[in-house]
């Protein structure tokens, strides 16, 4: 036994036989950990409390790219906490206050660490407010220079993953914790600011408009956006009810037009597929940010388009409202979950719409040359961050599921996939568990599957 810890429990031992009066169940405060735990991003994230609803009151000026932000972060306490962190990165913080005392904060790379007036007790629910400002820039990852706020010639594109929610609002940034959003944005008169959910309230005067988004549903903190251009802006409702906004840079309407117009065809056919859409509202923000290459993301309610997407773009971002916004990560590492599924649903879009079958996705994708990056490393086991987003996780990830469906059948594969989609809505999924439920669903064991199409090294043997 170290000799120092016996000598603290012995003495932890004498002063609870001496101080009997002291209640046993207090906790000591302790400082939560400045991370969640993940792996590939070991300061992504927080411990000791979950975050429950973000309040983001914004003000941005297009003119200068200037920020002006109050965030009020309602979360429980998980661990008796002396001190907690937030993630952000960028910006000034002017104040902190925890309930209505001011709190002391002190910044260390992207934590923002908060040691509150009076320590919080496990179990509390408490309110944090950060007043905040600054001019947002996007992090700046090897390979990655466009994750988070990106300034463009008539606002901003604003897209978080997996990082990049930091560089605008303080937060728990991990997918293991997901929360509430209310986002309200003031813009000069003229320009849009699109967030997720519902646009709850809309108001303007002195020449500024400041936009309210309402979502209800547990979202992840990367797919949140307040995306602000000068967009031409519709909503209407399906014929299933579910209301729908689109905003749409005027240079990429007639571009984007044909596609958006199928939205409701696509919410409907996966909704046929994977079960009912997880979200009380759907959409689509198509930006023009020609300095970004590419970049779709699935924020939640309201995929994010850098440009017009092509039906199958819209397709992937769409199926992502059930695999990965409403089923959520655990860790970074299965993100094959996400990425494989939505690429899985492109090639469903395909096979049902008059183009190549899933087979012969797969058969062509199995085609390539061992040396070919798509075998590069099994899906589930991206090695590090920079690896995330690589043709193994999508293209490999979609051949995973599609040696599942040939294993188990059409019938099992997509009562899998509906199971999947109902049991984990607005949660989680690790592969495991994925694996486990196939196993239940279709009677079948999909371990060498499993196996060599998720965890094996290199191309596999056999097609
Ligand atoms: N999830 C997005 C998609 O496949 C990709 C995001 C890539 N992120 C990044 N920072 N490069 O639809
Ligand atoms: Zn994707």
């Amino acid at each position: 036994m170290h000799p120092i810890r016996g000598t603290f429990v012995s003495l932890g031992l004498i002063l609870s036989l001496t101080v009997t009066a002291a209640p046993v169940e207090a906790d000591t405060a302790t400082p939560g950990a400045p991370g969640a735990g993940d792996p590939l991003f070991p300061l992504d994230g927080n411990g000791g409390y979950h975050a429950l609803h973000y309040g983001l009151d914004l003000s941005y000026e297009p003119a200068t790219a200037h920020l002006d932000a109050r965030a009020v972060v309602t979360a429980r306490a998980t661990q008796a906490l002396s001190r907690f962190g937030l993630d952000l990165s960028g910006l000034t913080v002017r104040s902190v206050r925890v309930g209505s005392a001011p709190a002391a904060f002190r910044r260390e790379g992207q934590e923002l660490v908060i040691t509150p007036r009076t320590p919080l007790r496990r179990g509390q629910v408490f309110r944090t407010t950060v007043t905040y400002d600054g001019t947002p820039a996007a992090v700046n990852e090897p390979g990655d220079p466009y994750d988070g706020w990106n300034v463009t010639d008539h606002g901003a594109f604003v897209a978080g993953e997996p990082q990049g929610s930091r560089t605008w609002f303080p937060l728990n940034n991990h997918p293991s914790d997901k929360s509430a959003f209310d986002v309200t944005i003031t813009v000069p008169e003229g320009y849009t600011a699109v967030s997720n959910g519902r646009l709850a309230a809309l108001r303007t005067r002195h020449g500024h408009s400041t936009f309210h988004w309402h979502s209800p549903e547990p979202m992840a903190g990367y797919l949140a956006t307040a995306t602000i251009g000068k967009f031409r802006t519709e909503s209407y409702r399906t014929r299933s009810g579910l209301p729908v906004y689109n905003a749409v840079d005027p240079r990429e309407a007639a571009a984007s037009a044909p596609v958006l117009k199928r939205l409701p065809e696509v919410l409907e056919w996966e909704s046929g597929l994977f079960g009912p859409y997880p979200f009380s509202a759907a959409g689509a923000i198509v930006d023009h940010a020609p300095q970004i290459p590419y970049y779709a993301l699935e924020t939640q309610t309201r995929p994010l388009y850098c440009k017009a997407p092509t039906i199958i773009t819209l397709v992937h971002e769409t199926a992502h409202q059930w695999f990965g916004d409403s089923v959520s990560l655990s860790r970074w590492q299965d993100i094959w979950l996400n990425e494989g599924f939505a690429t899985y649903a492109e090639w469903l879009w395909a096979e049902q719409h008059g183009g190549p079958t899933a087979q012969r996705f797969f058969d062509d994708a199995y085609a390539k040359p061992a040396t070919d990056p798509v075998w590069a490393f099994p899906p589930a086991l991206p090695a590090d961050y920079t690896h995330l987003f690589d043709d193994p996780v999508y293209t490999r990830g979609a051949m995973a599921l599609h040696k599942i469906r040939t294993l188990v059948g059409d019938h099992a594969f997509f009562d899998v996939l509906r199971a999947w989609a109902a049991r984990h809505r607005d949660g989680h999924g690790t592969t495991a568990e994925f694996t486990a439920l196939t196993r239940t669903v279709s009677h079948k064991d999909p371990g060498p599957t499993v196996a060599t199409w998720l965890y094996g090294k290199g191309k596999p043997a056999r097609p």
